[in-house]
């Protein structure tokens, strides 16, 4: 009997896929063959720190959120990544606590009064949301359906206070509106969902981040997933190898169990792989489209494919912007409270000439006070809108909204060159991060982590095909650190799985089928 070594194989290299490698090699002594196949030209995925104008950027993830006990943050410190003498970078200041909001038409609205109040009052409603206090407003189980319930209660117990301001209401009141819409724009980005009617509120109660303050990290994000990749033998990973099919287990006792097919039509039999590819690409590849996404022989089966088709996974962008100002003044914070009315009536839309892609941004602000790159981002349809722009048409909606925002910093200051992200056009990922739709619930993640086969009875699961990365993790999904989590998960399913000596003679016979 030869023993050979079981291989396995890890499908892609972000954070997931690169922490369990880390781990598998760290921890079984060269027990297994070992290969990272990542379709792209350079490792990290959705994780990806770039240069513009300048400036050191992130594309994608930006923030440590929280870090009180964030694996990500322990690998920061220990490897020196927080701290940088020689550079500047992204929000390196954290936020200004008193940024500028402006109203659309260009009049300063006063924090104290009217801009903090809504903010309260929009925290209060997403904190109770959080620590499960909150019940959903009549029968819509929606995020949106909860928040407005919440802003229509709070300018009823005003409006009582306020009768003697008679029109002025009216106007405080669509004030308000606009104030409280620019939070919940803040809630598209971070959740990812395009339209918050279709985020499921009882879900944001199992949501968890880590406590302390949210960092951004002084040498780059892709410093992180750099030192994981550092860790492993040379040749492990391997780039340019995009993977089409999945070959597993039908009970015909192939062996080894898994053939994996990729696009320049070369194969490999595994015993094990760990898909971590985004859910996005799931998506496409159970879609009825050719030659998009992953394409699974068998097709998984039912209890996978309506997980990954009824969670939600929506666009994220950052737009970064050049801007020459004459002035000496750094480009202020400044946070846009669009009008809403001009949502409903189409005419008035089309006389401003602000373009409708732009009206769900929240925020305009440099990167790092005194910075001359300014960060916007966008969500949804309007991220999708802004993917297929060409820079000039992105420079000209920029400088609409900067005319019908801040007309007097206007003089003497325009956007230069700009660069986004794509994650939603971009075939390796269609899509920024994961979120709990209307039509899923928390256990759809626990789905995505099961492996495959499923075992029947008391029968162990064979472990053929196993699943990594940020839409597999119940509680932390749509972060660098539930990535980081679902790969250690998944690796420490294969060395408890090899860990029992009976498993180990099987593989070694090379008979798991
Ligand atoms: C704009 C943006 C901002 C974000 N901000 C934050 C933040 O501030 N904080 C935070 O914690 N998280 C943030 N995130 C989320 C975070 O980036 C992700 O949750 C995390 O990086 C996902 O890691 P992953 O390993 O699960 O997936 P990925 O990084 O997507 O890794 C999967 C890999 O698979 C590769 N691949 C795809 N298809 C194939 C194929 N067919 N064959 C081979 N390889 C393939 C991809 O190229 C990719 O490298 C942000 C994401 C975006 C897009
Ligand atoms: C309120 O507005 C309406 C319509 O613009 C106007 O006719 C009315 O006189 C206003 N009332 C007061 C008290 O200002
Ligand atoms: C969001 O979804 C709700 C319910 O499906 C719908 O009524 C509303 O028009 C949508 N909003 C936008 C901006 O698409
Ligand atoms: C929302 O999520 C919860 C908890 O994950 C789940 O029980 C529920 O079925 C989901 N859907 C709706 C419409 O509430
Ligand atoms: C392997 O088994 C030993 C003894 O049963 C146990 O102490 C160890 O934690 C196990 N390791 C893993 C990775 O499961």
């Amino acid at each position: 009997m030869v023993a050979t070594k079981a291989k396995i194989v890890i499908v892609g290299a972000g954070i997931a896929g690169l922490t369990a490698a880390h781990r598998l090699h760290a921890a079984s002594h060269n027990l297994f063959d070992l290969t990272v196949f990542e379709a792209d030209d350079h490792i990290g995925g959705r994780i990806l720190t770039a240069d513009f104008a300048g400036d050191r950027i992130e594309m994608g993830a930006t923030w440590i959120h929280g870090i009180e006990g964030s694996p990500v943050y322990a690998i920061a410190t220990e490897h020196n990544l927080l701290e940088e003498s020689s550079c500047i970078w992204e929000r390196m200041d954290g936020f200004p606590s008193d940024p500028l909001t402006v109203a659309e038409g260009g009049f300063t609205v006063n924090h104290d009064n009217l801009a903090r109040p809504i903010l309260s009052l929009y925290r209060r409603l997403m904190d109770d949301a959080r620590t499960g206090d909150a019940t959903s407003a009549d029968r819509d189980p929606s995020v949106r359906a909860y928040l407005r319930r919440g802003l229509r209660q709070y300018q009823a117990a005003c409006t009582i206070s306020n009768t003697a301001l008679g029109n002025d209401t009216l106007r405080l009141q669509a004030l308000e509106e606009s104030l409280f819409a620019m939070e919940e724009c803040t809630e598209r980005t971070c959740t990812s969902a395009d339209n918050l009617s279709d985020l499921n509120l009882s879900a944001e109660s199992e949501y968890r981040e880590f406590p302390g303050d949210h960092i951004t990290i002084a040498k780059g994000y892709s410093r992180i997933v750099e030192h994981l990749a550092s860790a492993l033998p040379p040749g492990t990973i391997r780039l340019g190898k995009k993977l089409s099919l999945v070959e597993w287990c039908s009970g015909d006792g192939a062996s080894p169990p898994v053939r994996l097919h990729f696009s320049d039509d070369s194969a490999v039999d595994v015993d094990h792989v760990i898909v971590t590819v985004s859910l996005g690409v799931l998506k496409a590849g159970i879609g009825k489209e050719d030659g998009k996404g992953i394409k699974f022989d068998p097709a998984l089966p039912d209890f996978k494919r309506e997980a990954i088709g009824r969670l939600g996974f929506g666009v994220v962008d950052k737009l970064f912007m050049e801007v020459e100002t004459e002035s000496r003044e750094a480009f202020p914070f400044v946070r846009l409270a669009f009008r809403q009315d001009l949502e409903e009536k189409a005419s008035m839309r089309h006389a401003s000439k602000i373009p409708w892609w732009i009206r769900k941004t929240e925020s305009i602000c440099p990167i790092y006070r005194e910075s001359h790159v300014l960060l916007a981002w966008f969500a949804g349809k309007e991220a999708m809108c802004l993917e297929s722009l060409d820079d000039k048409e992105i420079i000209c909606g920029v400088h609409a909204t900067l005319d019908g925002f801040l007309p007097s910093n206007r003089a003497g200051c325009r956007i230069a060159s700009v660069k986004r992200s794509r994650w939603g056009t971009d075939p390796l990922f269609l899509g920024s991060y994961s979120y709990v739709s209307v039509a899923s619930s928390v256990d759809d993640l626990d789905l995505m982590a099961e492996p495959l086969p499923r075992g029947k009875g008391d029968e162990v699961p064979r472990l053929q095909i196993l699943f990594a990365g940020e839409a597999t993790h119940r509680t932390h999904y749509s972060t660098t650190h539930g990535a980081y989590y679902s790969g250690i998960r998944e690796a420490d399913r294969l060395l408890r799985f090899y860990n029992d000596s009976e498993q180990l003679e099987i593989s070694v016979d090379a008979i798991l089928c």
